[in-house]
């Protein structure tokens, strides 16, 4: 019988037996799986795995410091590596979404790469891929894996792609991590963290990609996301995220002819990503966190809800 007690303890055994002193490197995402791994690897083997956080400017509002400090507090060794101005400058002037998730894959293994390599005598890459990830060739699951695994062709091969790979969580459904991290008592809020993807906002923002645009929509979001927590709607939602649209529209303000930017808001229920249902959000919600956008978000004034399902319609916008 499957428990996470016993799963804990059989891999901590195994990973002990096969990575003996040896250092282990880790891309953490703040996601739940990288997380969930981390914290394994380090029951197994503490101070000899090294954590990797990298900020590409594209994260929520404050999350590269409150997860870099829960990470801290969790007992990891684990660097925080600033890198926005590098992700930033090599999105600018991009606006296809292919090609945007290429730049951030190519930056984000540039970065890894001279971290990974500053670190002596490293011998295994750690992942957080979980069995989902195995058997789809895309992984939806977000995070510096996923980046890495589509993106390992690009030019010849980073000095830690020749590491050999760990990936404790291989066999288990995302359910079973969670149970996993729960049961080595890790923080709810990290468990019950909704999916992320890794190029982050730049899919987000449709059009040009701004420093201005992505402080508008963190802003936007931030608002967003922490109501849908003081309704106690975020646990009943899969995913949940802002798009900032390239469109302005004409509005009023006192005397004033506005023209300024619009949002859409969007919210799923889902299992697993493959399809996926907008949720129905309490008009009263939607009310409140629309007015309070436009007042408190300078530059934006228009949010619109986005009622499309997936199929056709995706969950992100690009
Ligand atoms: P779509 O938009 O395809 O998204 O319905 C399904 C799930 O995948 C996430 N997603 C990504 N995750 N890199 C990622 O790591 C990506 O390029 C990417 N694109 C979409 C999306 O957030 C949703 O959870």
């Amino acid at each position: 019988d499957w428990t996470p007690q016993s799963f804990v303890e059989e891999t901590v055994d195994e990973l002990k037996e096969k990575l003996g002193n040896d250092r282990v490197v880790l891309g953490l995402s703040g996601g739940v799986d990288s997380s969930v791994a981390a914290i394994l690897l380090h029951k197994a083997i503490g101070k000899n795995l090294y954590c990797i956080f990298v900020n590409n400017g594209l994260l929520r509002k404050n999350e590269f410091d409150s997860v870099l400090n829960q990470y801290e507090g969790m007992g990891l060794n684990v660097k925080g590596v600033d890198a926005s101005a590098r992700f930033l400058d090599a999105l600018e002037g991009i606006s296809d979404p292919e090609l945007k998730r290429k730049a951030i894959g190519r930056v984000f293994i540039e970065v890894f790469d001279d971290e990974a390599h500053a670190i002596e005598n490293v011998k295994w890459l750690a992942q957080g891929t979980i069995y989902p990830d195995v058997i789809e060739s895309v992984s939806a699951t977000g995070g510096p894996s996923a980046t890495i695994k589509s993106h390992h062709n690009v030019g010849g091969l980073p000095d830690f792609m020749k590491l050999k790979v760990v990936e404790p969580l291989k066999a288990l459904f995302k359910d079973e991590v969670r149970r996993v991290g729960a049961s080595m008592g890790m923080d709810p809020n990290i468990l019950g963290r909704h999916p992320f993807p890794g190029p982050g906002l730049a899919i987000r923002i449709l059009g040009s990609l701004t420093r201005e645009n992505v402080r508008i929509l963190q802003e936007v979001d931030a608002i967003f996301i922490s109501n849908l927590k003081s309704w106690n709607l975020y646990d009943k939602v899969w995913q949940a995220g802002a798009i900032l649209l390239p469109v302005n529209s004409v509005g009023v303000m006192g005397d004033e002819r506005t023209y300024e930017k619009c949002v859409a808001l969007r919210a799923v229920e889902s299992t697993d990503g493959m399809t996926a249902d907008w949720v129905n959000l309490p008009y009263e919600f939607l009310q409140k966190t629309s007015n309070e956008i436009i007042n408190k978000v300078k530059g934006v004034n228009r949010v619109v809800y986005d009622i499309s399902s997936k199929p056709p319609a995706t969950i992100e916008w690009e």
